[in-house]
């Protein structure tokens, strides 16, 4: 059932929770693939209910990049979701989730700004207040669905660890289900943003991967030292690579790490003709 006004969710939420039902909270901005629809069919094997949230979010977008283009699939979307056993779609407008005439300037909307420290690095050092939007569209939409579960992807792992600190910090009584990143056979991460990528760019994207199953590959076989394993990376790369960053960090609270361990993750974003991509791997 597709659903645009925040009370009407309300209302059927109401009546799933008198009846004693649980529910899964999947939020997505659509677009929706095999890595979006993992995340739905856990959802719906673990819960009673589930709600996909179909948004793209004009808070979390810096100046200059894709809000116009960012591309808006709804009739598709729900039929993924449909088949899929999804309860509610719900998709909103920015009107009905910000207000007519949304100012959305921090001097005028209440923002959820998570700590400094975990956004000051990685995606956040060039996304200037991107994870203060998701913080803010996620904690919005926790309070309209009022979730049991809500499925993250770890292909957004710096999101999924600061949505995590959010719901433990502000003890929303929610709990985050973390799902696996879904690849196509060829390694490459999926995401809405491959549709930017044409056949050769595509060919050029499966450098991150590459890079980081290698990484892993080496951290197996026993070295350990961050900066012998970064350097593998160089092998994988070309003029038409801008490489962002590759890092080593923990997997809980994003520090920095010299020698590679199991509590380890590998992050890496990549800028092929202009779209930029990230990756990331678990050592464990
Ligand atoms: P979006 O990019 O649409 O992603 C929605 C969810 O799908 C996120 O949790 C993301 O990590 C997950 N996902 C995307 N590609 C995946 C893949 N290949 N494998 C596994 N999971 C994958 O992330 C957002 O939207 C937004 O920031 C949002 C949380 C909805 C807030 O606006």
């Amino acid at each position: 059932m597709l659903v645009h006004k925040i009370t009407e969710v309300r209302e059927k939420v109401k009546e799933w929770k008198r009846a004693g039902l649980s529910v899964g909270l999947v939020p997505t901005m659509g677009a929706l693939h095999n890595g979006h629809k993992s995340l739905i069919e856990k959802s719906v094997e673990k819960c009673d209910r589930t709600v996909v949230s179909v948004f793209v979010n004009p808070i979390q977008f810096c100046a200059g990049e894709d809000l116009d283009k960012y591309p808006r699939t709804l009739e598709a979307d729900e039929k993924l979701c449909t088949e899929a056993g999804v309860d509610i779609v719900f998709a909103p407008s920015p009107a009905e989730m910000y207000g007519e005439g949304h100012i959305l300037s921090n001097d005028f909307l209440t923002y959820v700004i998570p700590p400094y420290f975990y956004t000051d690095k990685l995606c956040g050092k060039s996304r200037i207040g991107h994870f203060d939007g998701v913080c803010t569209v996620v904690n919005k939409l926790f309070n309209i669905v009022q979730p049991d579960f809500a499925f993250f992807g770890e292909k957004d792992r710096q999101q999924l660890i600061i949505l995590k600190k959010m719901v433990n910090d502000l003890n929303i009584p929610v709990e985050i289900i973390p799902c696996p990143i879904v690849r196509e056979e060829s390694g490459l991460a999926l995401s809405s943003r491959n549709k930017y990528l044409s056949d050769a760019d595509k060919q050029e994207a499966l450098a991150l991967s590459k890079i980081l199953f290698n990484i892993k590959n080496c951290y197996k076989k026993g070295i350990t030292d961050v900066r012998s394993l970064g350097e593998t990376a160089y092998a994988f790369l070309n003029e038409n690579h801008s490489l962002e960053y590759l890092e080593f960090r923990d997997e809980n609270n994003l520090e920095e790490k010299t020698t590679a361990d199991d509590g380890t993750v590998v992050f890496i974003a990549v800028k092929i003709n202009g779209v930029r991509l990230i990756d990331n791997i678990s050592l464990r």
